[in-house]
């Protein structure tokens, strides 16, 4: 039997460069060589009030599900599917939240992040890891690809799961994270020191997967870039342009010092050129195929057949868990 991947993505706005190159093109490359379940994480999104608006929850959701297939998800080979059509998520995330601590969820960093200077803090976003093991877990999941910044969620999971083992005997696989060496924290366009993200409030610091020619054109236009006109490879005292190094280099599938030693004393004006050309030309027909796939029927079936795939093995588990804990 082939080992199990999963991963999510939130359907909180339209997904970036760095979810596509941290994550969805890791999530493409193993539906071959493992069985994988792929989800838009809806139950997620919740966490933010500024998401929870029914029609644009809705279409985000259908756009995330139609992106990940114009990204190459097949549903013959992975199973795509929304979180909230099974309902043994909710369920197990009950579950994991009372395996969780208190001081646990309080160490993780993304949510420090996104509650800072908020008065209104929903409960979920504190618990939202404890659903998020609960996603991986029901899979029996070997192997977890996600971006650098759900390291800290993944180590929780394992955690819980070996916690969980440890007091009930063996219920759980314990997973391991996969992460990309260079896509694993593709950094903000305005900022190189926070990771692109579709939630930033700032539309410049991110490329969209779906943007148009001309933004994306005029975004690395505008991106921020270090002091000096050298472009070399250097996280730490050129941050950015490394950053646009890493992304150039995945994209266009070169070696990052190909590229250093291909614009050797040109400046960033024709690097920067350059660069929008090779990520318009990498998007276009993933936006061809988003608009055909988006506006057919055929979604609805993909994703209703993949919650009745996932709910299968999502609900063994459950029950197998439930059954541990005389429930
Ligand atoms: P976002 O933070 O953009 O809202 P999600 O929380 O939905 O994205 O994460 C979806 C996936 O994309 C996760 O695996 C996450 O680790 C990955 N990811 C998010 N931002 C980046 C980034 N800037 N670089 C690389 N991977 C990222
Ligand atoms: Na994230």
């Amino acid at each position: 039997m082939k080992s199990r991947v999963f991963s999510g993505i939130q359907p909180s706005g339209v997904i970036t460069l760095g979810n596509y190159l941290g994550a969805l093109n890791q999530f493409v490359a193993l539906q071959d060589s493992h069985e994988s379940f792929y989800c838009v994480v809806n139950l997620h999104a919740l966490t933010l009030p500024q998401n929870q608006d029914p029609a644009m929850l809705r279409a985000r959701t259908l756009d995330l599900a139609a992106l990940y297939l114009a990204c190459g998800l097949d549903p013959k080979r992975a199973t795509l599917f929304i979180q909230g059509d099974v309902p043994a998520h909710a369920e197990l995330g009950w579950i994991m939240q009372c395996v969780v601590h208190m001081g646990e969820l309080s160490r993780m960093t993304q949510y420090k992040e996104k509650s800072d200077g908020k008065d209104a803090v929903l409960a979920g976003l504190f618990t939202y890891p404890a659903l998020m093991a609960a996603d991986i877990l029901l899979y029996d999941t070997a192997l977890v690809p996600v971006g650098d910044d759900q390291k800290q969620h993944i180590e929780l999971t394992r955690d819980l799961a070996l916690r969980f083992n440890n007091r009930f005997g063996d219920t759980f696989v314990v997973p391991d994270i996969l992460l990309m060496k260079e896509g694993a924290r593709i950094m903000s366009l305005d900022d190189p020191t926070k990771k692109m993200s579709k939630s930033n409030p700032v539309p410049g610091s991110r490329i969209e997967m779906l943007d148009p020619p001309d933004e994306i054109r005029k975004k690395i236009s505008r991106a921020v870039t270090d002091s000096g006109r050298e472009i070399r490879y250097d996280p730490s005292e050129k941050a950015a342009v490394s950053n646009l190094l890493a992304i150039f280099s995945l994209i266009t599938n070169t070696p990052i010092a190909q590229l250093v030693d291909q614009y050797e004393g040109q400046g960033y004006g024709p690097f920067k050129k350059d660069l929008a050309e090779a990520i318009v030309e990498h998007l276009e027909p993933i936006q061809e195929r988003f608009s055909h796939i988006r506006s057919s029927d055929e979604i609805t079936e993909i994703l209703t057949e993949g919650a009745a795939r996932a709910d299968a093995v999502a609900t063994k588990t459950l029950a197998r868990v439930k059954a541990t804990l005389g429930l």
